[in-house]
């Protein structure tokens, strides 16, 4: 007899049409493995791993439609078609009257910071994202998280994690003066909170605060379908408003936006940035030539901006988003039913797991998160990732680390690739390492790289594995 939890009255709107052979290892080469990757799944060789959690990030598969609009590739260095069909397909989803395409979500990140951030200027934010963060401090800005509370909590039910608390970001303005705010940096479905989305109440509140103190209001539109997604199915007045229609309603109160496209929009590579201001775009268009290539490509082919143009048509179907958040969630429930601390609700893009309790005997300085998504990799073979301490880095003023409440291993699971056999395997897996996680220990961290050190560090255990 199967649980409620087993059940499912929902299956993938697409079928099947090539697949990719998976290749599996044995415990004896996995433990030798993770000590060769100094303790870092961004370091395993994708032929490695068996299910791979890393991220959502320009691993999901692409349609037949797509595959078939990389072949009407314009490939002319200026002037591509497949520009123009981006261009169009954007204005119609998101409604930002001006494109300018980047290679991926930083490309853009990078040349919007530079284009308004000053130095000594703050950016607010609902939570950080790394590389976000990152070219805001390097073009001068320092971020200010103003994101609610019970972001910071993993156990808090809130439906909208991702909601700004404009009591934090009025303090803010009141104590630097809205003049050095060039804008706030506004993210969908918070990723570092765990894929948590902001409701449309809070972005109109926000909207009339930043009318009336002029700071702008820049999307991260990178997960922005599946935040709407969740206003559809939790926010009152909702229920009844199409995905597509409650993106467009999220866009018209922004002035612009960074695309990382390689999540919602079903693509492996590429980005955009969008705006609504006719002066901004030009100097953006022109950024764009020293940094991404010409305005009309921006570091990708044209076939990669025709998937992206098809793949969001795709990415706003409903039926798209009920499966893909669904086969997150049935992953999440079925590790919470097993007793695994979880970050609530479940996410959009992966389920986060709590590491500071589920290794309260590792110090934080001994990096939990990344212990444990060692652990699960000699496991079972599924790599996810630390999102925690080690991510967060350190402060650009003390050069301290900064510490963040949240201690979390991300199991992210990308579009359309793996099938809810595999979600069974990664829970079971999981759950084995929980019955075991005493015999966890703490890394040192042995190589520390100056940006993102996430991506490249190295470690080594405190102390090897005590004997079962
Ligand atoms: N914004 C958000 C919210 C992201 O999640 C990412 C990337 C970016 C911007 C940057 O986009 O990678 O195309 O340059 N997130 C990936 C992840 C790396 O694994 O969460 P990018």
């Amino acid at each position: 007899m199967s649980g409620p939890l087993e059940k499912r009255s929902w299956a993938e709107p697409f079928k099947i049409k090539s697949v990719e052979l998976l290749r599996t290892t044995t415990r004896a080469e996995r433990d030798e493995i993770i000590g060769q990757a100094g303790y870092n799944t961004f370091l395993i060789r994708s032929r490695d791993v068996y299910i791979d959690l890393l991220t959502d990030s320009g691993t999901s598969a692409m349609s037949d439609r797509q595959w078939a609009g990389m072949m009407l590739g314009d490939e002319a260095y200026a002037g591509s078609e497949n520009y123009y069909s981006l261009e169009a397909a954007v204005r119609e989803h998101y409604g930002y009257r001006y494109l300018v395409p980047t290679h991926q979500g930083r490309g853009a990140e990078n040349i919007l910071s530079q284009l308004l951030i000053k130095q000594g200027d703050f950016v607010p934010g609902n939570m950080y994202f790394t590389t976000t963060r990152l070219h805001q401090e390097r073009a001068g800005g320092t971020f200010v998280d103003v994101i609610v509370e019970e972001a910071h909590d993993p156990t808090s039910e809130h439906p909208f994690k991702g909601d700004v608390d404009i009591a934090k970001l009025d303090r803010l303005v009141r104590e630097v003066g809205a003049d050095r705010i060039p804008y706030i940096s506004l993210e969908a479905n918070v990723n570092m909170a765990g894929g948590q989305p902001f409701s449309m109440a809070n972005l109109k509140e926000l909207h009339a605060y930043c009318k009336l103190h002029r700071i702008a209001i820049m999307l991260d539109g990178t997960r922005a379908i599946e935040n709407a997604y969740f206003i559809k199915e939790r926010e009152r007045g909702y229920q009844d408003k199409s995905v597509k229609r409650i993106l467009r309603e999220m866009c018209d109160l922004t002035d612009g936006a960074t695309v990382s496209a390689k999540k919602d929009l079903l693509v492996n590579i590429g980005g955009f940035l969008a705006l609504n201001d006719e002066e901004l775009f030009r100097r953006a268009q022109n950024l764009s030539v020293i940094y991404e290539g010409l305005h009309t490509y921006g570091g990708l082919a044209g076939r990669d901006m025709e998937a992206m143009a098809q793949g969001l048509r795709e990415a706003v179907m409903e039926s798209h988003q009920a499966a893909r958040i669904g086969q997150v969630r049935y992953l999440g429930e079925k590790l919470d039913a097993a007793g695994i601390p979880i970050v609530k609700p479940i996410g959009s893009h992966g389920v986060f797991i709590d590491a500071a309790a589920f290794l309260p005997h590792v110090d934080r300085d001994q990096y939990p998160a990344q212990a444990l998504a060692a652990a699960i990799y000699v496991e079972a073979g599924v790599r996810a990732m630390e999102r925690g301490n080690v991510s967060a880095g350190r402060d650009p003023n003390t050069g301290k680390n900064r510490r963040p409440n949240l201690e979390l291993v991300r199991l992210t699971v990308p579009r359309r690739v793996y099938t809810q056999a595999h979600m069974d395997v990664v829970a079971e897996a999981i759950v084995r390492v929980y019955a075991e996680r005493d015999r966890i220990g703490g890394l040192r961290m042995t190589y520390e790289p100056e940006y993102l050190r996430f991506f490249q560090a190295r470690f080594e255990p405190m102390e090897k594995r005590r004997p079962a």
